[in-house]
């Protein structure tokens, strides 16, 4: 959950890598695509639209083992100064589409990181983020220019608690090599007894969700498989990049193409003139 990245990395959720903290417990990959405009205006508010796509006839399974629907969450980092909204900026049709979603500030003071979810995927397969851009005139730490903007973005349930422990929600090794002794069904999942060759006898607790794919009397080597990975959901990052525009600076350019133009126009009228002048010159 979105709240776990908070607690486990309470600073910023980009680690030095680049890698977004969401991946340490979602360990599975699956594409998420995020969409902006190529620049703003200071000062304006825009859509930042999020895609998390994913097959919603597919269940995922849940923490008693049973199958449910898979929901979503995405965190957006964007460059200092940008926040969301609010809701008497957004016009009537941006407010529609932003929904009744929640956008939390990923802590205090960083309002420029932003996290949603989770949220039941079948209707937010696409969120929409209304963003606000600053204004660098009024503020003189913020500077016009390109910046760059990190989405990570998930569906479905993690692998990994913040504890370390790992979730049913994904497959299950065996922790030594030997033979499948015996498999009891505990009421809450399975415990599998893998005999070693020494004759030690290890447990393997494996908790309702994913299924079985060894039987007893089974050879396995350290760290095979005894369940299949029932996961079905995943976690994407994309980095994209945004222009904050300055308004000065396009209407100098303008200018300078209307000059430039007019320069082009007089010249090309000066040249009819020499020619007209030179046609009279020739007749006499
Ligand atoms: C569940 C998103 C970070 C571990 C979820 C769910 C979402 C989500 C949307 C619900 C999925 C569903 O019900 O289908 C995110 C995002 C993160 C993030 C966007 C980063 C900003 C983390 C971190 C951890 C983690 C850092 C581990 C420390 C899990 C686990 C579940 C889960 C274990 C399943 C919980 C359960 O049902 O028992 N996450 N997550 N997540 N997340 Fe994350």
């Amino acid at each position: 959950y979105p709240f776990w990245a908070q607690e486990t990395a309470p600073e910023n959720p980009r680690e030095a890598t680049g890698r977004i903290v969401c991946a340490n417990c979602h360990l599975a990959e699956k594409e998420a695509e995020i969409e902006l405009p190529l620049s703003v205006a200071p000062d304006s508010v825009f859509e930042a639209v999020v895609h998390i796509p994913y097959d919603t006839d597919v269940q995922q399974v849940l923490g008693d083992g049973s199958k449910g629907d898979l929901n979503v969450g995405a965190v957006l980092m964007l460059p200092e100064g940008f926040k969301i909204a609010p809701p008497e900026r957004m016009t009537e049709e941006m407010q529609e589409k932003v929904g009744d979603v929640f956008f939390q500030p990923y802590r205090e003071g960083l309002e420029n990181v932003v996290l949603v979810g989770p949220l039941p995927g079948e209707q937010y397969q696409e969120i929409t983020f209304p963003i606000l851009s600053p204004d660098p005139n009024s503020n003189r730490d913020l500077h016009f220019g390109k910046y760059p903007v990190y989405l990570g973005a998930n569906r479905g349930r993690g692998q990994v608690y913040p504890a370390g422990n790992k979730s049913n929600n994904t497959v299950y090794n065996a922790s030594k090599a030997g033979t499948i002794a015996s498999i009891v069904d505990n009421g809450f999942g399975y415990d599998v007894t893998i005999e070693t060759s020494e004759g030690d006898n290890v447990v393997e607790s494996i908790p309702p969700g994913p299924e079985l794919i060894i039987s007893e009397g089974d050879e396995v080597g350290k760290g095979d498989p005894l369940t299949n990975d029932p996961n079905v959901g995943g976690f994407g990052q994309e980095d994209s990049e945004i222009v904050l525009q300055s308004p000065a600076r396009i209407k100098g350019l303008i200018a300078f193409m209307g000059v430039i133009m007019l320069a082009q126009v007089l010249l090309v009228l000066k040249k009819k003139q020499v020619e007209r002048v030179q046609a009279v010159e020739m007749n006499f």
